[in-house]
């Protein structure tokens, strides 16, 4: 069994997320406070013992690996021949933006979602068409069907980016969702962008659906992107692969790849994902029952002891949001608040898009004394707002 429960000091080791002043707990990017899998580490050891650090091809056996993991845990098999490497799930974004729209075309996303969406579009003179999602009675995000097929039919949107499953709002789309988004997709000539970096992290019952294994018709309509780097903890080592099964436009995005040189690996990115793929499958269910536990205790904390805040209720991904929308303060300001008050650092619901603004997102891929301690912070700081 693997301990998640170790605390592990990550201050001044370059961290992203942990360059915080030293009365600091940052709960904001998605990035798990957790050592990653042993059988990953011995691999890199391994290339790095080896001394010799050349320009790489991705062999057979790393395409094998991609395959038999959604082949065992997401009940798909897609070809190796689908598959591309790349060096992220944000750079093959970019690169396909670039590659599939015109620059002032649409490209339709689903708000709230992951920020960085935002800038892949923006940044390459795109317009970001958003048909948000809808937060209903029960606390539970649905799509509004009506909105979306509208902006799909507008003639310059041309292409979708849909979040499956969805970050920040933590929904596993189900296979009739997704069917439904490729007919539409399909009649209104949309390609489909399915970034499913937190596909692997589900409660333990409950299994996402890769877009393009529900049917045909999204199959030959989709550019899917999966990663390692969520479900490992590895983003760093800047592994992806890109997964289409059509030819024509497998090519397109392929040439895109190339042009912008995201198509190389580092040294470490092969062995780390093969190690992962082949031997990671009871880590990451371990790692799954580990999250769960916590997202559980955050509901149960935040249900009996602050007052004004809610929990959305997401069995994906390991970030959970929470509906601040009774504590009177725009979530920009009150994560900028909660900070100084309490040194709790989580993600201003703002950037998302959408609803966002009455809601902040906390990560809880921690160990669970870290969690609580986290909790205690929002709860007084909510307190000193009121
Ligand atoms: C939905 C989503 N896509 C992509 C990424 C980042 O992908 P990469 O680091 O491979 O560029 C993240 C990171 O949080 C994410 O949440």
């Amino acid at each position: 069994m693997t301990n998640f429960s170790e605390l592990i000091d990550r201050r001044h080791t370059n961290s992203v997320k942990w360059d915080v002043k030293d009365n600091e707990l940052p709960m904001w990017v998605a990035d798990m406070d957790f050592r990653t899998l042993p059988a990953i580490v011995s691999a890199i050891q391994e290339k790095a013992d080896n001394g010799i650090f050349g320009y790489e091809e991705v062999p057979q056996a790393y395409f094998d690996a991609v395959q038999s993991w959604y082949e065992q845990e997401h009940d798909w098999r897609p070809e190796t021949d689908w598959m591309i490497f790349a060096t992220g799930v944000v750079p093959t974004i970019s690169s396909s933006v670039r590659r599939l729209t015109n620059v002032g075309d649409n490209v339709l996303i689903q708000a709230p979602v992951y920020n960085i969406f935002y800038n892949s579009i923006l940044n390459n003179g795109r317009h970001v068409l958003s048909s948000d999602l809808v937060l209903d009675d029960q606390d539970t995000y649905h799509i509004d069907w009506e909105d979306l097929e509208a902006k799909m039919a507008e003639p310059l949107t041309t292409m979708m980016i849909l979040c499956n499953p969805h970050n920040p709002v933590g929904m596993i789309w189900s296979a009739e969702a997704l069917a439904r988004i490729g007919e539409l997709a399909a009649k209104h000539h949309v390609v489909v962008l399915s970034d499913e970096i937190h596909g692997d992290i589900t409660a333990p019952d409950k299994g996402y659906v890769p877009f393009a294994s529900v049917n045909q018709t999204n199959a030959q309509n989709s550019v899917t992107t999966v990663s390692p780097s969520k479900t490992f903890n590895v983003a760093a080592l800047h592994a992806a692969t890109v997964i289409i099964p059509n030819e024509a436009l497998r090519a397109v995005v392929n040439r895109g790849l190339n042009t912008d040189e995201l198509a190389e690996p580092n040294s470490f990115a092969v062995p780390a994902t093969i190690a992962a793929y082949t031997q990671g499958h009871q880590w990451v269910h371990e790692l799954r029952a580990y999250v769960e536990d916590n997202k559980q205790t955050v509901a149960k904390f935040v249900a009996e002891s602050i007052p004004g805040v809610k929990t959305v209720a997401g069995d994906a991904t390991y970030l959970i949001w929470l509906d601040t929308s009774e504590v009177g303060m725009p979530s920009d300001k009150l994560e900028q608040f909660i900070r100084k008050e309490t040194g709790l650092y989580l993600s201003d619901g703002t950037v998302y898009g959408g609803d966002g603004r009455e809601f902040l997102r906390m990560n809880v891929a921690c160990p669970k004394e870290r969690l609580m301690d986290g909790l205690n912070r929002l709860k007084q700081g909510i307190a000193a707002v009121k």
